[in-house]
């Protein structure tokens, strides 16, 4: 095995001393949190307040044949209380949300108290518009306070919310209403990104057309830019008109540890996306505690996630975590090159931002025009960096390190999935010394293996496949509706253990190298999609016969969406062609899925038995035609010459 040398970075003492946890503390405690799980995570969630505390800890069961999690069971809680009326007496005039408009001339602070006022006058108009406790409610919304009032106001009453990324299209709203089996949904006329206005309520609109929407009676419509939107009466109903007018006092629904909070969706190597179900209790126990000490979160620091709420990230950690720590968190609407590409540095100056959490294709897109776009910003508030999403570049970590923190700020690279609820692997700002491209260490009550492939658990140095080999509070309980699919996706690849679908390497120090996907998912900006959902949207067309999708390394983005095509007999492949096959797969999916290349293949590369070797096809989009490997269980062996000679990307 080859071992990658660079530098490694050592915690740094003065940080050290006022962290959360030194490298002692950090594995006393991570100790503890295996040897006696029950205590530690007793002790853990007494940093909520419980309505009923819990008495019974973990009850969790990985065998296949029996899923089944459940933390805290016999506790009661409230998600918005816990984010929102426990902090209003000590810190009700505290800002809780700095909101950044994508207009640099749009910024506004809302305290606690305001928050909480927002959030209950929603909660009451939820009410009246007849949503209660366990029904469903879709978000499709831009990043503004609203979105975060939208998720507490449903925690409020105790209603799931299911959020939708605003780059995903009607098609792929649909398909999650439906899923959901969502009454409401709560968008905005438009949202504003890089100075382009995105028509929310006209996707809305569209995806309420789709059979089997008929579920969803009420669309709550913020207006955020005005602009030209049409009305569906009876079904349409503005957002201010029905929230101004409600009381500020709404009660918190005392809700089981293992209610759902709220399902959001994610891609998979086969099918359709799939809803996972995250409950109350254990996610905003793990949620808090992972803010706290992996960004060495203390009181009155200015934090920022540059993540959108449509993604986990932004629920774990720019809503729930620093809300139920009480802290300062940042919300952006925009994106972070847009008027220009030193706005991120911006932002941090404004805002005096103590804890920056970004993804590497921001920093990779920096880095793309030179040190000098950070110019126009010192940036000297910054006290810690962290990233997320898909592995980080050696060179892109160093970029981070030396540009963006000058060299001050110590880098946590935070390994987790939508599936997980909140960090699994990373290091402590005080404790663990950094490695550019390692995630490093597990969290508290997090046990990573490495596995074979034929499902022996490599100890020492060693790389495979990750596995965690017992629960967390934070993990996702099941899949919205459709249990065995969890099951079957992540528990029976390998006996009794979590599967992630993610590769890694374990070095000699016990840290850990996220390789990436070892499944049929692809990773673009840090954006999960599916491989079968693109190519289902492909052959929808009548033009294509078959359709095979693959990643190559892109620069920016990680991985880039490469696209193999047969058409059908007599289909002629045009340009013009490739641009509706593109516009395509942005209906069916959105904007994220957009194809970076199609190549028009006259036939894929299949074994005798029919199956397409995407191995191939992906070192061929790679421009990485030697050694292709063993070719000759091909049932036509030529069609790769001809792939090769017409390959795009070289
Ligand atoms: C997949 C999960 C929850 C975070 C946002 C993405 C990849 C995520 C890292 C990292 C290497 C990473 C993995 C994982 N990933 N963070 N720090 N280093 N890979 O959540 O959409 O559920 O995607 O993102 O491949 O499985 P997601």
């Amino acid at each position: 095995m080859s071992e990658q040398h660079h530098d490694v970075y050592p915690v740094r003492d003065d940080i050290a001393a006022n962290a959360w946890a030194d490298k002692a503390e950090y594995a006393a405690m991570y100790q503890r949190s295996i040897d006696d799980p029950e205590g530690f995570w007793a002790e853990q969630a007494k940093r909520l307040d419980w309505i009923k505390a819990p008495t019974k800890i973990k009850n969790t069961s990985f065998d296949r044949d029996n899923v089944d999690i459940r933390w805290f069971e016999d506790g009661e809680l409230n998600v918005a209380a816990n984010c929102l009326d426990r902090h209003l007496e000590i810190r009700g005039g505290d800002t809780a949300i700095i909101w950044e408009g994508d207009d640099p001339a749009e910024s506004c602070h809302i305290t606690y108290a305001e928050l909480y006022d927002r959030t209950n006058q929603l909660a009451n108009a939820l009410k009246e518009m007849g949503i209660g406790k366990g029904d469903t409610v879709t978000l499709y919304m831009p990043m503004i306070p609203e979105a975060a009032v939208a998720m507490l106001a449903c925690a409020r009453i105790g209603a799931v919310h299911s959020v939708i990324f605003g780059g995903f299209s009607p098609d792929a709203i649909a398909q999650r209403v439906i899923g959901a089996q969502s009454k409401l949904v709560i968008t905005a006329d438009e949202s504003v990104r890089g100075g382009k206005h995105v028509p929310l309520k006209d996707n809305v609109d569209a995806a309420l057309t789709r059979e089997g929407t008929e579920v969803c009676e009420e669309v709550l419509v913020v207006k955020r830019t005005g602009g030209d939107i049409d009305w569906h009466e009876g079904r349409d109903v503005w957002y201010h008109e029905m929230v101004d007018k409600q009381a500020m006092a709404c009660p918190a629904e005392a809700m089981n540890a293992e209610d759902p909070l709220f399902i959001l969706y994610t891609s998979g190597s086969t099918g359709a996306p799939k809803g996972l179900k995250h409950t109350t209790g254990g996610y905003l126990t793990y949620a808090a505690m992972t803010h706290q000490y992996v960004f060495d979160y203390h009181e009155g620091d200015v934090y920022w996630c540059t993540a959108d709420v449509g993604w986990v990230t932004g629920h774990s950690y720019i809503v729930y975590g620093p809300l139920a720590n009480g802290a300062t968190t940042l919300m952006f609407e925009g994106v972070p090159t847009y008027p220009t590409h030193g706005r991120m540095g911006e932002i941090v100056d404004k805002h005096k931002v103590n804890i920056l959490y970004t993804a590497p294709t921001a920093i990779r897109a920096f880095m793309a025009h030179g040190d000098s776009v950070m110019d126009s910003s010192s940036r000297d508030s910054l006290r810690l960096l962290g990233t997320v999403g898909e592995p980080i570049n050696p060179e892109a970590w160093e970029w981070f390190y030396r540009v963006m923190g000058k060299k001050r700020c110590p880098i946590v690279d935070t390994w987790w999935q939508t599936e997980n609820g909140g960090i699994m692997i990373a290091p402590l700002p005080g404790a663990t010394p950094l490695k550019p491209g390692s995630a490093t260490k597990p969290f508290f009550g997090v046990q990573p293996a490495i596995m074979d492939s034929e499902g022996q658990q490599l100890e020492g140095e060693a790389e495979g496949n990750l596995v965690i080999l017992d629960s967390w509070p934070g993990q996702a309980r099941s899949i919205w509706g459709d249990h065995a699919r969890f099951v079957s996706t992540y528990f029976s690849t390998y006996d009794g253990v979590y599967f992630t679908g993610d590769g890694c390497r374990r070095d000699a120090d016990g840290d850990y190298w996220i390789t990436g996907r070892v499944d049929d998912v692809l990773n673009i900006s840090g954006h999960r999609m599916g491989t079968a959902e693109i190519e289902s949207a492909m052959v929808a067309h009548a033009a294509v016969a078959e359709a095979a999708v693959v990643g190559y390394p892109h620069d920016i983005k990680g991985q880039g969406i490469y696209i193999y095509v047969t058409l059908g007999d007599d289909v002629e492949p045009t340009d013009e062609l490739k641009k509706e096959l593109t516009q395509q797969v942005r209906k069916e999916i959105g904007p994220i899925a957009s194809p970076d290349i199609i190549q028009w293949a006259p036939s894929l590369p299949k074994t005798r038995s029919g199956k397409i070797m995407r191995r191939i096809l992906r070192k061929i989009a790679a421009n990485e035609c030697d050694g292709l490997g063993d070719t000759s269980t091909l049932a036509d062996p030529s069609v790769v010459d001809e792939l090769i000679e017409h390959r795009v990307n070289r």
